[in-house]
Order: structure tokens, then sequence, then C-alpha cells
């Protein structure tokens, strides 16, 4: 059993799909049954994990990404592969990673024709048997750290409340808007840091994690929250009428905060626009916006991917891939997600991987299967009728206010 472990090659990538703890792990589970760790050289530099590192776990370091694919059974990655490295997959790999089907369908065609059975680690089912291998909870809730922090960085006052001899700092106000994973995250880290903290969440079941982390819950509508959510967890998109009665409520909000940070998706849909232009111009000149949907087409409509905006005073920080600006901690807690997958489907007797098509696990992942797309989402629909439904939205200029950008640090 040979398992490739690729270096990124999305510019903003900084993770990676393997760490030289996980690497021990893997070498462990196959016991004499026998397994190769294969790691492209430099794979794991941009999170701190050196080639030695892995060799001394019992990894081996290779030149290029050829070859380490040669021959592998397995091919762990943390975004999908460009089509030059897909080119050198071994009829039949099993291809692991967050593949992101909905921005661009025709990947999955692709995989299909290389015979490359392929899982998306980011279509795992929301069940308690699955919780250790939830690649989106696991890196969101980091973002929700890391955003806060960002926002720290770019404020030009104090978190916490100070009392001096000079006279009383006030305490920042943070509204956090979409309250699951990263929004919880945001919520509890902005409270450790002293701020006074309110949120908002479409579905009902928010009110009481956010109330229970000492944040304040505000919404329009209690009861058309209760129908907000799926029996996946998730949020449902809402009425025209709720939107507009939410918008009118969020832009009066706005207007006391200071930092604002904006997490809410939908999946498989765009996310929700919950800031508008007219919105930000009612804020305070100083005030800072986080916007962690920006790659899903944004909560904010003037957040740009990877760039700070300035508008009027206000900063809003449009970071792309925020899990990836923690990337040591977002590997470890990545590299452990595909672990706990690839263990639960080991068959200690082969030695091989079984990943059974009848589990809910594999049906909630598996994309490709023996040439053929697998997927509900997409196997009913023909090669050329594959389109995203959420391909994510390019975002356009905003309208003619003067803006100023900086790129992504
Ligand atoms: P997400 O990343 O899809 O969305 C973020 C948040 O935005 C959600 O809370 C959603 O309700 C909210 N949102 C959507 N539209 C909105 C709008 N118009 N206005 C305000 N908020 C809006 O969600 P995430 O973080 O993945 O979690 C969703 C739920 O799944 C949570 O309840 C979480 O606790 C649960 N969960 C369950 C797991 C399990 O049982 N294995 C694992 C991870 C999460």
């Amino acid at each position: 059993m040979k398992i490739a472990i690729l270096k990124e090659t999305q510019a903003d990538e900084s993770r990676v799909a393997v760490t030289p703890e996980i690497v021990k792990k893997y070498l462990s589970l196959w016991g004499e049954n026998g397994v190769e760790i294969v790691i492209e050289t430099g794979a794991g530099l941009r999170a701190s994990f050196d080639d030695k590192d892995y060799e001394a776990a019992g990894g081996t370091i290779v030149k290029t990404a050829n070859a380490a694919l040669k021959n592998a059974d397995i091919v762990l990655k943390v975004q999908r592969p460009n089509g030059e490295e897909l080119a050198h997959f071994n009829d039949g790999a099993k291809l692991i990673g967050i593949l992101s089907p909905f921005d661009d369908p025709d990947f999955l065609t692709q995989y299909a024709k290389g015979k490359v059975d392929s899982f998306a680690m980011d279509f795992m089912p929301r069940i308690t048997r699955a919780q250790s291998m939830d690649v989106l909870s696991s890196q969101s809730n980091l973002a929700g750290y890391k955003a806060v922090i960002d926002a720290t960085a770019h404020y030009g006052s104090a978190m916490p409340m100070m009392m001096t001899a000079a006279g009383t700092i006030a305490p920042a106000k943070v509204f956090v808007m979409g309250a699951g994973v990263a929004g919880l995250q945001a919520i509890a880290t902005a409270r450790r840091l002293g701020a006074v903290v309110t949120a908002t969440d479409v579905r009902f079941a928010a009110k009481e994690q956010v109330e229970s982390l000492g944040a304040g819950f505000v919404t329009v509508d209690e009861e058309a929250m209760k129908e907000a959510e799926t029996s996946g967890g998730y949020a449902k998109e809402m009425s025209d009428d709720f939107k507009q009665r939410q918008a009118e409520f969020v832009a009066e909000h706005l207007k006391k905060q200071d930092i604002v940070i904006t997490t809410a998706l939908i999946p498989g849909r765009p996310a929700p626009n919950l800031i508008d232009d007219k919105m930000l111009d009612g804020m305070k000149a100083g005030s800072i916006v986080v916007d962690l949907a920006v790659e899903r087409g944004g909560n904010v409509s003037a957040s740009k991917p990877g760039k700070v905006v300035k508008r009027k005073g206000v900063s809003i920080l449009g970071y792309a891939n925020v899990a990836g600006r923690l990337a040591t901690d977002a590997s470890s807690l990545y590299a452990r997600n595909l672990y706990n997958f690839i263990a639960a489907f080991y068959d200690k007797e082969s030695g091989h991987i079984n990943f059974d098509p009848a589990d809910e696990i594999i049906t909630g992942v598996a994309l490709t299967r023996d040439g053929e797309i697998v997927h509900t989402d997409f196997a009913q629909q023909s090669e050329a009728e594959i389109s995203s439904p959420s391909s994510t939205p390019t975002k356009s200029d905003t309208g003619d206010v003067k803006t100023d950008e900086e790129d992504q640090a």
C-alpha cells in the first residue's frame, strides 16, 4: 500500500494533508501489513513541518509530485489536484481532499475519465460517527478564531474595558452574523478578549448556543427561525420577506458596532448577502468588517477575496483561506480528520481500505468510482449538463465609492 502526499499548488494554500505525527499513526495502523508514506519535498514547509521531521517519523521524501504519485494507491490533498497532477494518478487511485465539487463540476468528469476514485471531505455527513472526520468543522473553528485576531490587528482601539487614571476605555462591540462552527468560535474568542458580543443566525438552535457563550442573541423573527434548519443541521435559504426585515434590523444594529464578523453560508448555494453598501455607509469610521464567506460570494457587498478594502473609514477584510493562516494547527487537525476517515474503513485482515459504497459516510463523500460519477448530487446529470448550481460567484466591483485596497499579507 502506498499513500502519496503532494505539495499544494494554489498560491494561498499553506496547509498540508499529513503531519509527521500522522505519518506515525498510518505506519502503526498498517503495522505488519506494511504501508509506504511518500511525501513530495517541501510539502509541509509552509505549515512548519520540515522534510526531516517526516523522515524521522518514517515517511519517504521524493523530489517531485510525479514521483510521489507513481503507483500510489491513496493520494491525500488539501485542495483538489490540478490537471497536470491528475494526469499522473494511477488507475484506481483514491483521491481524498477538500474537492469543492460544486465550484467546478468538470473536475468530476476528469476524475471519472482518469479512473480516480474521489472522496470530497467537504461533503462529510453531519452524523455523530463522522464528527472526528469533519474537515469543515475543524477548519471553520480555526477560521472563526483567526477572524477575531485579524480584526483586532486592524482595529485602532482596545477590545476590553480598561479603567485607567486617565479615564475609562469602553469595551469593543462585536457583532457576529452566522453562529455555526466559525461564528461560535468567533464569539468565544471576542468574549475572552473582553468585547461585548451580540450575534444572529437564521437557525433557532443557534440562539441557546450563542447565549451559553455569554453573548446576546438578536433576531427579527423567532417563529421564522424555527423553520430555517434542515435535517442535516444546515441553514435553508430564507424568504424575501425575512431577508428584508433582517436587513432593516441589521442596518440599525451595525451603526453601533466596532467589529462585525460574517460567517453565513448555505450549502450548495452562494453565501447570502447580509451587508450592502448602504449599511456600510451607516457604520462608524474605524469599524472593521471581516467577511469569512468572501470566497463563496461573500456576505458583504464590498468585500473582495484576498483583499483589505478601505471604504469611507471602514476596513473590510476579505482574507482568503483564513484557516490556512494558522497553517500548523489547521494542518494538524485536517491530517487527523483524514486519518480518522481512512482508519474507519481500514480492513486489518487484508491491509486494504474498504470504502463500502452502502455506508452513509461513503454515500455522502464519494464522487466517482470505477470511472463513473456516483454522487447523487451529480450522477443524474449527463456530463454535458453538469453545471454548477452554486459555482463560487465572482465578486464584481462594488459601485462608485472610491476604495483603497491592500493585498492579503
Ligand atoms: P455553515 O458554515 O454552513 O453556516 C454558518 C452559519 O451561517 C450557520 O449557523 C447558518 O445557520 C448561518 N446562516 C445561514 N444563512 C444565514 C443568514 N441569512 N443570516 C444569518 N445566519 C445565516 O454552518 P456550520 O458552521 O457548518 O454549522 C451548521 C450546523 O451544523 C451548526 O448547528 C453546527 O453546530 C452543526 N454541526 C454538526 C456537526 C455534527 O453533528 N457532526 C458537525 C459540525 C457542525
